[in-house]
């Protein structure tokens, strides 16, 4: 039986009624029985500033020692401008530092991401990818996940309300599962 893995949840938006965040909630009980599905939140992390570093702001510490614990990263964000949002990078560039001993090195990845559009936030999601790329995340590349039409896909309970979505999502998180066995260092 594979071991619990620990995965930190990361969304892209900051807004109390987000529906990355719900999508993020509604996924938790779709994963696999080894995969434990927590929010990082990213809110109150200062804008990176190099200077910063010399007297760490305590919400820098806690976000990169939490990513660092975590045995892989899953992101599900909304596209801001065709890119992923401020927010989103912020975090990224936080948990990048110290330089040579980021937070990010080595966990293995996936990315939802989510949009009312049809596009999916397609955007974003390649964005982020490209980052990810650079920060050393390896990204499982399939299968892809663009949720576009995402105001109408959770029910009054927070669910996923359409069941073909909801089987892509299982598949999605069962895949996930296998490669963050493939690629997990521990
Ligand atoms: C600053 C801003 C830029 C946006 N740009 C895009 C965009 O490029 N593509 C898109 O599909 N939606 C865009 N939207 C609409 C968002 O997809 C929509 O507001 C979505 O609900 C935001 O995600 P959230 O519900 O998780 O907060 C944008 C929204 C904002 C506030």
């Amino acid at each position: 039986m594979p071991k619990t893995r620990d995965v930190a949840v990361v969304v892209g938006s900051l807004r109390a009624a987000s529906i990355s965040r719900r999508i993020a909630l509604a996924l938790a009980p779709l994963a696999p029985d080894s995969l434990k599905l927590s929010i990082v939140e990213i809110g109150d992390l200062t804008l990176y500033n190099q200077d910063l570093e010399a007297t760490t702001p305590p919400a820098w510490t806690a976000f990169r020692d939490r990513i660092r614990a975590a045995d892989a990263v899953l992101f599900v964000t909304p596209e801001y401008n065709r890119s992923m949002p401020g927010a989103l990078k912020n975090a990224l560039d936080v948990g990048s530092r110290p330089a040579g001993k980021g937070a990010w090195s080595g966990k293995p990845g996936a990315v939802v991401s989510v949009s009312p559009g049809a596009i999916g936030a397609f955007g974003a999601n390649h964005h982020l990818r490209q980052s990810l790329v650079f920060l050393n995340v390896p990204a499982m590349a399939q299968p892809e996940a663009y949720l576009g039409g995402a105001d109408k896909l959770l029910d009054a309970e927070g669910k996923i309300a359409n069941e073909g979505t909801r089987k892509f999502l299982e598949s999605f998180l069962s895949a996930f599962a296998i490669w963050i066995e493939r690629n997990a260092t521990v």
